[in-house]
């Protein structure tokens, strides 16, 4: 089954085209960064204005790049939700006239679904049920067990700033680019994770960075002179801590065959060994094959759609 899918839930204009939810035909995405680096992040009008501006290039895009036609494609797919209201509707609308006028089913899926199977895109094997899945993005914060397709419980979230969130904020708090994720992660390759800053005690598996991203602001203010690239190390180094002791504390608590990590925040080096490194290999862990899947992607939403519509 080919499905073209369309993702605009936040600031990229995404549309792949998918074959049985693994194969990616062709996945391209508009990034409208250059435009909010400007404003240091996402203005929603601005976004949506921009969505509006590519959405038909981009479609054209994807059949030049895949080959394909529309005789081809069996399906069109969309982020029904969460995500910027003016964002969604942009992409939802160019979805739903595409399917209406090429008479083709139109498959609806929520976008941190959609993360969640960034990684079945090009995996040769089959995944192993349960799994569990942490989305880390600069939106989104969850920690899900999955026990089958469509068979998903929301363990825990952020009760404040995603840890993207809380990257790019801290990133603009030291003076680095946007966004702050590699930003950050490149700093603290300079430096040593030497400050200590607190980490937030959550219940059961909630997550916050809030508390934290403070505590960088009045470090900063009353060690004005102290080397960016260890602020950077010490802040990744608490949030790594973070996500990865509640993930361990879901580990001893569920039994499973698979952890798996997905978001924008998923590409982060630090975290990915501290996962191998406390998994100890005793579950098979898996983040996307690409790094164009980790962040939003079109790609993703293909997959997602063809395991549960
Ligand atoms: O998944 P995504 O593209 O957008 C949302 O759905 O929100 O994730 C973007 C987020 C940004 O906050 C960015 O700073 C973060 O992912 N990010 C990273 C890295 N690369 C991107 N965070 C930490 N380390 C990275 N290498
Ligand atoms: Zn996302």
């Amino acid at each position: 089954m080919i499905i073209l899918a369309i993702e605009t839930s936040c600031d990229e204009t995404a549309v792949a085209i998918v074959k049985d939810g693994r194969e990616v035909l062709c996945n391209v995405v508009a990034s409208q960064i250059d435009v909010h680096a400007l404003t240091g992040g996402v203005v929603p009008e601005v976004a949506a204005r921009e969505h509006v501006k590519v959405m038909v290039p981009v479609v054209r895009q994807a059949f030049e790049e895949s080959g394909l036609t529309w005789d081809d494609i069996d399906a069109v797919a969309v982020t029904k939700e969460p995500g910027l209201i003016g964002s969604l509707v942009v992409g939802r609308m160019a979805a739903a006239a595409l399917a209406f006028a090429k008479d083709k089913p139109l498959i609806e899926v929520n976008h941190i679904h959609g993360h969640l199977y960034s990684n079945w895109l090009e995996s040769e094997e089959d995944v192993e049920f349960p799994v569990l899945s942490l989305t880390v993005s600069g939106g989104h914060n969850e920690l899900v067990l999955m026990r089958g397709h469509g068979d998903f419980e929301k363990l825990g979230e952020s009760m404040d700033d995603a840890a993207g969130e809380a990257f790019d904020k801290t990133a603009r708090l030291l003076g680095l680019s946007y966004p702050g994720g590699p930003a950050i992660e490149k700093a603290a390759l300079e430096g040593e994770a030497v400050i200590d800053f607190p980490r937030a005690k959550m219940q059961g598996y909630n997550f916050s960075f809030s508390g934290l991203k403070t505590a960088v602001l009045y470090y900063m203010q009353d060690n004005p002179d102290a080397a960016v690239s260890d602020v950077a190390a010490s802040f990744q180094s608490a949030v790594v801590d973070a996500l990865v002791g509640k993930l361990m504390k879901a580990m001893e608590e569920f039994d499973v065959a698979e952890v798996h990590l997905a978001g924008g925040v998923s590409a982060n080096k630090a975290l990915r060994a501290e996962i191998v490194r406390r998994l100890d290999g005793r579950a098979v862990f898996r983040h996307p094959k690409k790094m164009a899947y980790c962040t939003d992607n079109a790609a993703m939403i293909g997959a997602v759609a063809y395991y549960l519509r």
